[in-house]
């Protein structure tokens, strides 16, 4: 049978690192892990109660074959746990397997799991090798690459965490078979972001392949998350700590933040809220003049053929403005917004007005 293997570098310096991507590769990380830190020696692997029964047997099997000495950390399932308290059960982990400074800890699972392992594995002795090995679409085509580590605080999103980039993206497509497909939507919305940023043609590749995915065609989706991949590496490697351009990436993020905080993260997935958020983003770009007329119903279309939910929820202004106002992504007071100046072509904008927000609002 044959396997399609690809490889992006992420061309960082001295902390550059490989994304490897290959149908099948879950129970070949051994060769890898000791090639970035040495003979095998301890390692955790961390993982959560939804992803632990799929895939934790096999990776731990392929370890203790090369002579690894494995731990787990086994975290409970979903973004309410994506807490300092479940961040610190990780810390605690880590102690306890007495991991030394150059042994490394595996995130095995979605987003969420990579987040917190990331932060954990950059606090945990001022910094430890760190693996991603991601088993949704969106932590394989985002949240594993590009090193931002966080865990939520009641009061926003995120709002703790750590620039630290892992030594290794793992990345094997067919552990995506057992994912939700609700789940595969998300994710594909957060490939389709790169199309809107700065790739119109692999729009139109996603829209032409759309089936495939959805019917998690494993060789198609190892094409869809590289080239994901490398739209994401490129924009880390210009500007890894979003000083400027890595700010493109939180297209719809503004608004889609701002959805899942007032419906509090009950009622979205990440990737649907961003979906909705891009939505309002295209309209807010058409009414200031940027974008030309027909981009928000181009989006709004390839959402709908994904699956993906278009529809704005409706909350006063007063209260959009609050959940914006608390986005970390702000400079000062201001709200930076990623707008289109159409597809393919996004850019940031700091000089938009509230009445502007008011007036988009009003028009849904
Ligand atoms: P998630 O990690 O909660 O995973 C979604 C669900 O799928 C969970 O129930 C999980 O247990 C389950 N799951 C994971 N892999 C599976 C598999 N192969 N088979 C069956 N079930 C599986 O959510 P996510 O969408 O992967 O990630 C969302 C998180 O990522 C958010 O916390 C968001 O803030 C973060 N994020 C981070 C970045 C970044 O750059 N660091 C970028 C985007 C999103
Ligand atoms: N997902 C946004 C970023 O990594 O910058």
């Amino acid at each position: 049978m044959s396997r399609q293997v690809m490889n992006y570098t992420v061309a960082l310096g001295e902390y550059a690192y490989d994304i490897h991507i290959e149908p099948g590769c879950l129970n070949r990380i051994a060769g890898s892990l000791g090639g970035l830190v040495g003979d095998p020696s301890r390692c955790l692997i961390v993982s959560n109660t939804r992803i632990a029964p799929l895939y934790m047997k096999q990776v731990r099997a392929a370890l203790e074959k090369a002579g690894w000495q494995v731990s787990e950390c086994i975290l409970p399932d979903g973004e309410r746990f994506k807490t300092l308290e479940t961040w610190s059960k990780i810390l605690d982990a880590l102690m306890q397997a007495r991991l030394s400074r150059n042994e490394p800890v595996i995130a095995l699972g979605g987003g969420v799991v990579g987040d917190m392992t990331g932060f954990a594995a950059a606090c945990y002795r001022r910094g430890i090798p760190f693996v991603q090995m991601p088993t949704t679409l969106l932590a394989q085509v985002d949240s594993s690459v590009g090193g931002k580590t966080a865990i939520n605080h009641p009061h926003g999103k995120n709002m703790i965490g750590a620039f630290y980039q892992p030594k290794l993206v793992w990345i094997d497509p067919q552990v995506l078979k057992t994912l939700d497909v609700r789940e595969l939507r998300a994710g594909l919305g957060e490939a389709i972001k790169y199309g809107l940023i700065r790739d119109a043609e692999f729009l139109e590749w996603c829209a032409s392949n759309l089936e495939k995915v959805l019917a998690f065609n494993a060789d198609v989706l190892a094409t869809l998350i590289h080239t994901s991949c490398r739209h994401k590496a490129e924009i880390v490697v210009a500007d890894e700590t979003e000083q400027g351009m890595r700010a493109l990436l939180n297209l719809g993020h503004t608004f889609g933040h701002a959805i899942e905080s007032m419906t509090h993260y009950t009622e979205y997935l990440h990737g649907e809220g961003v979906a909705i958020g891009t939505i309002m983003a295209a309209r807010l770009s058409e009414q200031l003049g940027y974008a030309p007329a027909g981009t928000e119903q181009h989006i709004r279309d390839c959402y709908l053929s994904v699956g993906l939910p278009v529809e704005v929820p409706v909350f006063p202004a007063a209260a959009w403005l609050d959940a914006m106002g608390h986005d970390k992504k702000n400079v000062g007071s201001r709200i930076r917004y990623v707008l289109l100046r159409g597809i393919g072509d996004a850019f940031i904008a700091e000089d938009v007005q509230p009445e502007a927000i008011e007036a988009l609002i009003a028009s849904f």
